[in-house]
């Protein structure tokens, strides 16, 4: 029988992304928004995902009202943001182009700018959204050093970046990098097999795991008997495995789930807190590899 595990107090099990906030349109009220917070605290999850291009600063926007529509809330939560993308359509130059911006100056008004729609003193986390070959990592490295001791990031890391390029920045602060948000799960499992995991292990860095359900896709990926079969041995449903299957790997990565919906995060609290078989665990992997383990 898979085995239950306890999490430390101070870890969560899960992250909730907001990115697909504006898909539930009966969320985007700060009342019934700030109601499904509570739920989602008295579960034991209290660490939510944002990014400033999410709907082009709606999610955050909305999710401020909603702290600030119950007063108190703010300091039950932990909020992660990230900033460093310029979506075509927000790019004001003749070249209309998606770009990256991961500049000493833009972030710091990023960042300004986060806190005020979210409405929070403090972004616990702040990420750079993704590496940019352009960045000088030594001014990047001193303005989120300012924002640090400014109290307006209380921690910070990067997203998408691939270890020389987390390396790299962190030569230049002395301010530990804590996580790469990175996507992960039984539908992206090249890292596990190029020496991206161990990487994260070796600098002590938290993997965020992003679409650890696939952005939905699994349902696609593994056989409906496996998945039955799995279903029967473990009590997981198809959420539950594709989170119990990523919490297992070294480091306990923690995914970033991307559903707002009770039912599916309860499958996935389910998962988190259970070990699957390792042989199931490398059934599932041949399964979405489609080819045999070696
Ligand atoms: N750092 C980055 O570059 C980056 C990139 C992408 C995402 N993220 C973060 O990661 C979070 C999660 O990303 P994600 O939303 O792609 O993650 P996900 O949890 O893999 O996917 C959630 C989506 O899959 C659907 N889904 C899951 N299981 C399903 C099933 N059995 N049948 C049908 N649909 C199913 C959900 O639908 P329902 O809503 O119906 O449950 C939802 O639309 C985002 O919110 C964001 O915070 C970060």
């Amino acid at each position: 029988m898979p085995t239950s595990t306890p999490f430390p107090a101070s870890e969560p099990p899960l992250i909730l992304g907001m990115m697909r906030l504006l898909d539930h349109p009966d969320l985007c009220q700060p009342q019934a928004l700030a109601r499904w917070i509570r739920a989602r605290i008295d579960e034991g999850l209290s660490v939510f995902d944002h990014a400033d291009i999410y709907g082009d600063g709606q999610c955050e926007r909305i999710f401020g009202e909603a702290l600030a529509s119950d007063p108190g809330l703010q300091r039950e939560i932990r909020v992660i943001t990230k900033a460093g993308i310029v979506p075509a359509h927000l790019d004001a130059s003749r070249w209309g182009t998606k770009h990256y911006r991961a500049e000493a100056h833009y972030l710091t008004d990023a960042i300004d700018s986060a806190l005020s729609r979210l409405q929070v003193e403090q972004i616990d986390t702040f990420l750079i959204h993704r590496p940019d070959p352009l960045m000088a990592a030594d001014r990047v490295a001193q303005a989120l050093e300012r924002a640090v001791a400014a109290g307006k990031v209380r921690q910070i890391g990067v997203s998408n970046f691939l270890p020389d390029q987390w390396r790299w920045l962190q030569r230049h602060t002395n301010l530990p990098l804590i996580c790469n948000q990175c996507e992960l799960s039984l539908a992206h499992t090249a890292p596990l097999f190029d020496g991206t995991l161990e990487a994260h292990l070796a600098d002590n860095l938290r993997w965020l795991a992003w679409s650890p359900l696939g952005g939905g896709a699994l349902g696609q990926a593994i056989p409906d008997t496996l998945m039955k079969a799995a279903g029967q041995e473990t009590g997981l449903c198809e959420t539950g495995l594709a989170i119990a299957w990523l919490r297992q790997l070294p480091g306990r990565p923690v995914p970033v789930l991307g559903s707002l919906r009770a039912a599916r995060i309860q499958g996935a609290l389910e998962g988190a807190r259970k070990d699957l078989p390792r042989p199931l665990w490398y059934a599932l992997l041949e399964a979405v590899r489609d080819q045999a383990v070696p």
